[in-house]
């Protein structure tokens, strides 16, 4: 057995163990010889590519990393593992439909290049497959324990459609004040990444207080997160994140330096009631939410949501080499470029 100590070498050992489990799952999810589906789950999963173009793998990594926190074998988690990451995978295939995004991982969306009707039958497919996945657990874990996994699923899945929910009603609202703004982005977000730790440490069998501290963990994580992510969205580059870096203020998205703009920013919240706004004028627009300070108030706001984790991360029973690593990937996901 391999002895991981630092972040490097969890990613390294565990990443590329996933991936087998993840690519084992989906050629024999469809028996039948239905290709077509598995070739959409293969493209949108980045089977095949570079791993550089492959999704981050955040909550799989998450799962069977803290999975090890508790001091248990990780192994025992991969179903748990690929199932989280199709249900990542599904939201996204659905995401895009409802956001009209054009591109993921920096290919055409899986409704741009087949249409939206078989965007909408493969996302609905991975969703089920999810829950197939996670049945394998009753080989490595109790009747009850497994039985626990479906259901946290379930109500995280609950969770993450009421998140994108309120996400799409925002998009009709002027004003959205940052606890709305929270219940959002923890329901689309924060809901799965605190259910990927929170299932390691039931995987674990850790008893239920200890799972609820390594989901506040994720919460903490997932909200810094999205937040992040919602940073990206206007001020990353395309070449990194694969995704529009205009398509937020386009489409009226209300993320954190949207929402920020059109309290503090006059001329930012002017334009945007002036209604349809060309892309040329969303890089004008983010430009002024920049020197009109709201990146600034971004980067502070997601700093102590960063910080709300670290100090969850301390309350967690957990083996010194993986907090250490969760600790290095928590700081690491506030600098990175997709
Ligand atoms: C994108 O998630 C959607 C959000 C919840 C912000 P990721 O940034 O984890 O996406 P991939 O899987 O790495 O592409
Ligand atoms: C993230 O949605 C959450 C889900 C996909 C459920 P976003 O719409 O904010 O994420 P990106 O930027 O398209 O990845
Ligand atoms: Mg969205
Ligand atoms: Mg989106």
């Amino acid at each position: 057995m391999v002895f991981m100590k630092t972040l490097k070498e969890f990613q390294k050992k565990l990443i590329p163990e996933f991936i087998k489990s993840l690519e084992k799952y989906v050629d024999s999810s469809f028996s039948n010889g239905f290709i077509e589906l598995n070739e959409i789950y293969k493209y949108h999963l980045g089977l095949g590519d570079d791993y550089s173009k492959q999704g981050k793998r955040i909550r799989p990594l998450l799962t069977l990393m803290c999975c090890a926190g508790t001091g248990a074998d990780w192994q025992r988690a991969l179903p748990a593992a690929v199932s989280i990451e199709l249900i990542h995978n599904y939201s996204l295939i659905h995401d895009d439909i409802e956001d009209n995004g054009l591109m993921r991982r920096g290919k055409d969306a899986v409704w741009v290049k087949w249409g939206l009707p078989h965007g909408l039958n493969a996302g609905d497919a991975m969703f089920a497959s999810a829950f197939e996945v996670l049945l394998a657990l009753r080989d490595n874990v109790s009747e009850s324990s497994m039985l626990k996994a479906v259901k946290l699923l379930a109500e995280t899945c609950k969770q993450l459609a009421m998140g994108q929910f309120l996400d799409i009603d925002f998009e009709k609202r002027k004003f959205i004040s940052v606890d709305e703004y929270l219940q959002m982005v923890n329901g689309k977000t924060a809901a799965l990444i605190s259910c990927s730790t929170k299932m390691g440490a039931l995987i674990g069998e850790f008893p239920q207080e200890e799972q609820e501290k390594y989901h506040d963990f994720g919460k903490a994580l997932g909200i810094a997160f999205q937040m992040y992510d919602d940073w990206l969205g206007i001020w990353g580059d395309f070449k990194n994140t694969g995704k529009s870096t205009t398509g937020d203020i386009v489409e009226g998205k209300k993320t954190l330096p949207i929402i920020l703009g059109i309290k503090n920013s006059t001329r930012f919240a002017d334009k945007l009631k002036t209604g349809k706004i060309s892309q040329n004028v969303a890089i004008e627009m983010a430009k002024w939410l920049r020197e009109d300070g709201i990146e600034e108030i971004v980067i502070d706001t997601y700093t102590q949501w960063t910080e709300n984790a670290f100090v969850s991360l301390e309350e967690m029973k957990c083996t010194r080499h993986v907090r250490n690593a969760l600790m290095e990937l928590t700081n690491n996901l506030l600098i990175r470029k997709k």
